[in-house]
């Protein structure tokens, strides 16, 4: 049985609770240095985004106009003003990755999942995004999903990735089974 608290907090609106966050994270921040970029990163880490309601409050603890914050939510591509898909798909479009097929498996990639980069597939599972150099320039093309990197992506392995994220979010959890798993060793030896 949860306690009183958790009860209130279960049946807070969720967009009173991401005000509340924000909150917290300006009355941290408001009187650093600097504050703006890093508010936005803390905002972005605590909901997955930085919602446009956010705007007007981080404007006026730090005595910006809204278009200077909207500004620079919309300079820096990292910053994302909607929430992501269930998973971040990070391909490198550097040279290095861009001299062993990266453009290939770029083209691959927004086909398979019908969106262009910093867009989500229609079902909500995969945002796509380019990134400049994974440190895996040995071994490219290079992407990172979530947190795992991978590298000697072909569009076959891309395929395999997709299918194996959707797979998780069906909670298919048999990792003796799981294709990224797989996948990620075969290529760490590569
Ligand atoms: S250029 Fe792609 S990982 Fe470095």
């Amino acid at each position: 049985m949860e306690g009183a608290a958790s009860e209130g907090a279960a049946t807070k609106a969720p967009d009173a609770e991401a005000a509340d966050r924000i909150a917290a994270i300006l009355r941290a921040r408001q009187h650093q240095p600097g504050a703006l970029l890093p508010i936005l990163h803390d905002v972005q880490d605590a909901l997955g985004f930085v919602p446009a309601d956010a705007v007007p409050a981080i404007a006026g603890a730090l005595n910006l106009s809204r278009a200077e914050v909207h500004g620079v939510i919309s300079f820096y591509h990292h910053f994302r003003d909607r929430p992501a898909g269930r998973h971040v798909l990070q391909l490198c479009r550097a040279e290095a990755c861009q001299a062993v097929g990266a453009d290939a498996l770029a083209d691959h990639a927004q086909r398979e999942l019908g969106c262009g980069w910093h867009q989500t597939s229609a079902d909500g599972a995969i945002t796509l995004e380019p990134v400049y150099c994974l440190g895996q320039c040995a071994v490219g093309p290079a992407l990172m999903a979530g947190t795992e990197l991978h590298g000697g992506v072909t569009p076959a392995r891309l395929d395999a990735l997709l299918t194996a994220l959707r797979q998780r979010d069906a909670g298919y959890d048999d990792a003796r089974q799981d294709p990224v798993a797989s996948m990620s060793d075969d290529e760490v030896s590569r």
